[in-house]
């Protein structure tokens, strides 16, 4: 059938939204209901528009996991990475593996590679053990013995991240990153969301906020680069490495390059890890069954009060089930974006020329047909077996295709570690209702603290 014949027996689905402005309000108020309910209403390819005529904007929600596989692998070459979300992020955080593309990104991709094989990713474990020790003696002593999830885990996962980035340099970077980081990422989110956002070079209050945590942000990764490369010599964290990459041709990565791949993996690696980290621990003090067997599992392993070694990762089959269940529920990259390069036709809808798409896990995590009784929190739905059974796109937290995330065996390595590290040595309960509320920042985001008892066992 040809794209004309389709084009006229095509339906376009989706929400009218205000005559003048379509989604915009619904979707910059509450995105991720704005996005399940145009599931439930329109099925799974939606069309949304946003803005007033003239500066109109088209997106597409995709929302089943065979339109999924199109836009991210099986036609990835016509879904660029030139959506506005995009945009935002490579102007706040450089042109770095996430957001470059074509020549470029193919040179970055093959510098950066070999430092996440398995083996080497396998020797980040003691960093990762030694950072849950810390967080174990911070939590011991926990006032009212209660912490808020959300800003313990973003503070564990960053000195995580920071650590295999910049070794022992770490400690210079974290107060600026803590404190600038969420403020570039909120502009970031706020422009996302707006079919047309003013220049960022206008001195508006809120540009140049963004743009005074912008120039810290990069003060402080631009002088551990500079204090690196006076002091010469070669170290083996990830920064190190990075310096000394070479491509075929000899080359390498400038100081400003350096910085940018740096940046984008504090902004890929921090809150990405964080929120599964959070939401993993939220459900496990909402269902002490699944955490009384998951501690069982943890207790026979690492009982003796060892550190952790990458090679336990595989002796922890079940925690890892409860931290997949966790990220299908609370997916830290809840939707994807890109820009379709031509027409096309995703199910029975065309995707015209230009349109932004975005494959949204929020929602495929949640399709009734892949999922029976999608919100009830079940980590058998990852057995083996029922792993085998479904279709590869039905989960996909880490993207996939060809620009998959680089970080997923550091981040389920960090994740399933750092848990155990945690059950060992307290009983969680949930504090707050299964039902925090929640948005869709650069991640996915609580909108307030995610309170967790803990009992020192
Ligand atoms: C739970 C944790 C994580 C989740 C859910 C996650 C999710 C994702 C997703 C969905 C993508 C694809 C984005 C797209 O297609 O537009 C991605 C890409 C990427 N992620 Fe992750 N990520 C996580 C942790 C990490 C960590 C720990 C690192 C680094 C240490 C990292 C570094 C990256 C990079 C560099 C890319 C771009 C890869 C490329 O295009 O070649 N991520 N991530």
């Amino acid at each position: 059938m040809t794209l004309g014949v389709l084009l006229s027996t095509t339906r376009i689905p989706g929400p009218p939204g205000l005559p003048l402005l379509g989604s915009m309000f619904d979707l910059k108020r509450d995105p991720l209901g704005t996005y399940l309910s145009g599931h439930r209403e329109h099925g799974d390819v939606v069309r949304f528009t946003a803005g007033p005529p003239g500066l109109r904007v088209e997106l597409f929600g995709i929302y089943s996991p065979e339109g999924v596989q199109q836009v991210l692998a099986t036609q990835a070459a016509n879904f660029r990475k030139e959506n506005v979300f995009y945009e935002e992020i490579r102007q706040s955080f450089g042109n770095g593996l996430l957001t470059s593309q074509d020549e470029d990104y193919q040179r970055q991709r093959r510098l950066i590679q070999p430092l996440f094989t398995r083996r080497r990713v396998d020797g980040y474990a003691d960093a990762i053990g030694l950072e849950t020790e810390h967080l174990v003696e911070r939590w011991s002593a926990a006032p009212g013995g209660a912490v808020d999830a959300v800003d313990e885990m973003s503070r564990f996962a960053l000195r995580a991240v920071a650590r295999i980035l910049f070794g022992a340099d770490l400690e210079a970077a974290l107060d600026a990153v803590r404190v600038n980081f969420p403020v570039v990422a909120h502009y970031v989110t706020a422009r996302g969301f707006s079919p047309k956002s003013i220049p960022r070079s206008w001195p508006t209050p809120g540009n140049r906020k963004a743009m005074a945590a912008e120039r810290s942000l990069y003060e402080v990764c631009d002088t551990i680069i500079a204090q690196r490369a006076a002091a010469g010599g070669e170290s083996e964290d990830l920064l190190g490495l990075l310096a000394a990459a070479r491509g075929e041709d000899g080359e390498r990565l400038d100081p400003t390059e350096l910085r940018e791949q740096v940046l984008i993996f504090l902004l890929a690696g921090h809150e990405t890890t964080a929120t599964s980290l959070t939401f993993a621990l939220h459900l496990l003090g909402h269902h002490p069954e699944v955490q009384r067997r998951a501690r069982e599992e943890v207790d026979a392993l690492l009982g003796d009060g060892r550190r952790p070694t990458a090679a336990d990762y595989n002796g922890l089959p079940y925690l890892t089930m409860v931290l997949k269940e966790a990220m299908r529920l609370y997916p830290a990259a809840p939707a994807v974006g890109r820009l379709a390069v031509q027409e096309c036709v995703i199910g029975d809808t065309v995707i015209p020329a230009g349109a932004n798409v975005m494959a949204a896990a929020y929602v495929v995590h949640r399709h009734e047909k892949h999922w029976p009784d999608p919100e009830r929190f079940d980590p058998e739905r990852f057995t083996p077996e029922a792993e085998a059974g479904r279709h590869r796109y039905a989960w996909f937290p880490f993207g996939g295709g060809p620009r998959a995330c680089i970080g997923q065996h550091f981040s389920m390595l960090e994740s399933v570690l750092g848990l155990a590290g945690l059950l060992r040595a307290f009983e969680v309960e949930a504090l707050d209702p299964r039902d925090v509320p929640l948005t869709h920042g650069i991640t996915l985001e609580a909108t307030g603290p995610v309170r967790i008892g803990l009992t020192r066992r």
